[in-house]
């Protein structure tokens, strides 16, 4: 074996790269936070051949003396912490004092800058080492030409330009949502890509997200004790195909972390499809003492003193934020409306309606409306229509029914529109997550069993899962070698297709698991048993069972979008078809 050497300073600083200098949007990530410390109101980057040519980026910061331009650059030098008491409590983004040295072990690296009161400015090449006078009317420039000229392996790993600028562009993003009091501009290739005034939070997450995240998203305030979350989250109807929108910032640091990633999607799992991802910028913010942020070298993961505590505090937090019921919010105008059908009318006329199949779960919304709203507005219910005078709930009073479909009501804003599948399927699941917890959930016998024929693997999954299938309200039992016998249902599931129902859930008990396995297992289960148990489209309502219906609604958590994280109604405001119709212009 060869004699143990110490290794060379710039190697070292190689070394160090490796993992502070990925590609270009890393030196951006490091060069914005250097001017965010230096308290910039101001941030101007330029960039050229996806930062691999040229990262330049000029801030109105502090600045930098010109003594300490040889320490900017060198190895653990910093201005950010002295002690361990320090690091204990740091609240800068950098502290490492390792980003210059490591960029500069990579690149050519010039820092120019002029101190607060300093005559003039003065300039370091990481070249030469030597500090000269130069022009510059206040703060700090940073160049960082020609990355990875001495090290051409690393080189080979970047990708092309876009996709290089594009990291770049999130970087730039990520800085623009943590500091929306700070004006920042963009630009690449000589091309300004983004150009954002100082401005509040909302519109800063308008102008990077876009109006539509902005519309569709819940405004998030929540404290407790030590804890405080703010932000935006939106609902699923503006969930997304992949995690591009997602910003989750830990005392304004962008992180990206596991405890929270799940305590957001725990929150998000009752309303949005497994598929889909939600869209959210998330701050959390406690005494620095209760989070570690040297965990890694890019500061991306941080270390909770108490993890539970704060894994409960934001599960909670958003999906209190979610739940509220929006009724009377105004979802997204629809983009036209056509002209009402010939059934339209007929329904409005004279109404046709064929006696529901799903006759004892709409007793029970009566009911529950009557518990719920007391005995007068029962009455209401029952009457078609309702007085003129009295202001309307938020989803308001049916009108009828759009192609066995849609529940077309009228409330003090306009038309609602409801589609009554998937708002029914929402306040199923709902009362079937509630009675499942209670253990021992109401359950309808079925005087004549309904009997299926039913494949090995059915009846295999039947005799296995009985436990369970009995738990949660079911009596299902061999009637014969392929036969499956159903003799009990849950009573909120009386009326459904009893044998469609059970086959569903046993195909799902035979890839997902029992309800014990965890509540997403559980859920899952529930939301097939919703879906089944849900008045089918083109079953007729009668006006009261609408009425029963939107009742039902108001009174649901998060009834505003299925459990799929579709929308379950919409509201067209009077001025919306005012305008449709070209009226009062
Ligand atoms: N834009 C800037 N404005 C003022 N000072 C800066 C700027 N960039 C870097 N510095 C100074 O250089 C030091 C080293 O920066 P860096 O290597 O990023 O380490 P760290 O940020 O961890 O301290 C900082 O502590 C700071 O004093
Ligand atoms: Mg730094």
């Amino acid at each position: 074996m060869p004699a143990i050497k110490p290794l060379p300073d710039l190697l070292i600083s190689q070394i160090a790269a490796g993992e502070v200098v990925e590609r270009p949007a890393s030196v951006l990530k490091e060069l914005l936070e250097n001017s965010l410390d230096a308290g910039a109101r101001e941030v101007q980057v330029q960039m050229a051949e996806g930062g691999v040519k040229l990262i330049r980026i000029a801030d109105d910061g502090c600045g930098i003396a010109p003594d300490d331009l040889p320490l900017a650059l060198a190895r653990h030098a910093t201005s950010k912490i002295a002690t361990l008491e320090d690091l204990e409590h740091v609240t800068s983004f950098g502290f490492r004092g390792e980003a210059l040295a490591s960029i500069a072990a990579v690149a050519q690296v010039a820092l120019t800058s002029r101190a607060r009161g300093a005559a003039h400015a003065y300039r370091i090449d990481s070249a030469s080492g030597r500090v000269a006078p130069a022009a510059l009317g206040g703060g700090t420039v940073v160049e960082v030409r020609d990355l990875y000229f001495n090290t051409p392996a690393r080189r080979k790993f970047l990708k092309s330009e876009a996709t290089e600028f594009a990291h770049c562009e999130e970087v730039f993003r990520r800085a623009a949502l943590a500091r929306p009091d700070v004006a920042l501009q963009l630009a690449h290739n000589g091309r300004v890509a983004a150009r954002l005034a100082a401005s509040s939070l909302t519109r800063r997450v308008g102008e990077i997200l876009g109006g539509e995240f902005r519309d569709q998203a819940r405004e998030i305030e929540a404290a407790a004790g030590i804890l405080r979350l703010s932000g935006y989250a939106a609902l699923p109807a503006y969930s997304r195909a992949a995690r591009d929108a997602q910003f989750f910032f830990v005392n304004g640091r962008f992180v990206r972390d596991k405890l929270l990633a799940h305590a957001v999607r725990a929150a998000y799992a009752d309303i949005l499809h497994g598929s889909r991802h939600p869209a959210f910028v998330l701050f959390l913010e406690l005494d620095p003492y209760g989070v570690d942020v040297n965990v890694h070298p890019a500061k991306i993961e941080v270390r909770f003193r108490d993890s539970r505590g704060v894994h409960q505090f934001v599960f909670h937090a958003l999906q209190r934020a979610l739940a509220q019921p929006g009724a009377g919010r105004s979802t997204s105008p629809l983009p036209f409306v056509t002209a009402p059908s010939e059934s339209l009318n007929d329904a409005l006329l004279s109404p046709r309606q064929r006696p529901l199949a799903m006759e004892e779960p709409v007793q029970a919304y009566v009911a529950a409306a009557a518990r719920a709203f007391g005995e007068p507005l029962a009455d209401q219910l029952a009457a078609p229509g309702a007085p003129e005078e009295a202001k309307a709930p938020p989803l308001g009073y049916a009108l009828a029914q759009l192609h066995g479909v849609y529940i077309l009501a009228q409330n003090d804003a306009g038309l609602v529109l409801v589609d009554m599948h998937a708002a029914h399927e929402r306040i199923l699941y709902e009362k079937l997550k509630r009675a499942l917890a209670e253990d021992a959930p109401a359950v309808q016998p079925l005087l004549i069993p309904v009997v299926f024929a039913a494949s090995s693997a059915e009846m295999a999954t039947a005799a296995e899962h009985e436990p369970d299938l009995q738990r949660m309200g079911f009596d299902v039992r061999p009637a014969g070698p392929a036969e499956l016998a159903v003799r009990a249902v849950p009573a909120l599931l009386a009326g459904a297709d009893t044998a469609g129902l059970v086959r569903a859930l046993l195909a799902d008990l035979a890839t997902v698991g029992d309800s014990r396995a965890g509540a997403e297992q559980r859920n899952e289960l529930l939301a097939t048993l919703a879906c089944h148990g849900a008045v089918r489209a083109r079953r007729t309502l009668t006006i009261p069972e609408m009425n029963a219906l939107l009742r039902e609604m108001e009174a649901t958590e998060r009834a505003d979008q299925c459990n799929h994280g579709r929308p379950t109604w919409t509201q067209l405001s009077l001025a919306e078809l005012d305008r449709l119709f070209l009226r009062g212009r």
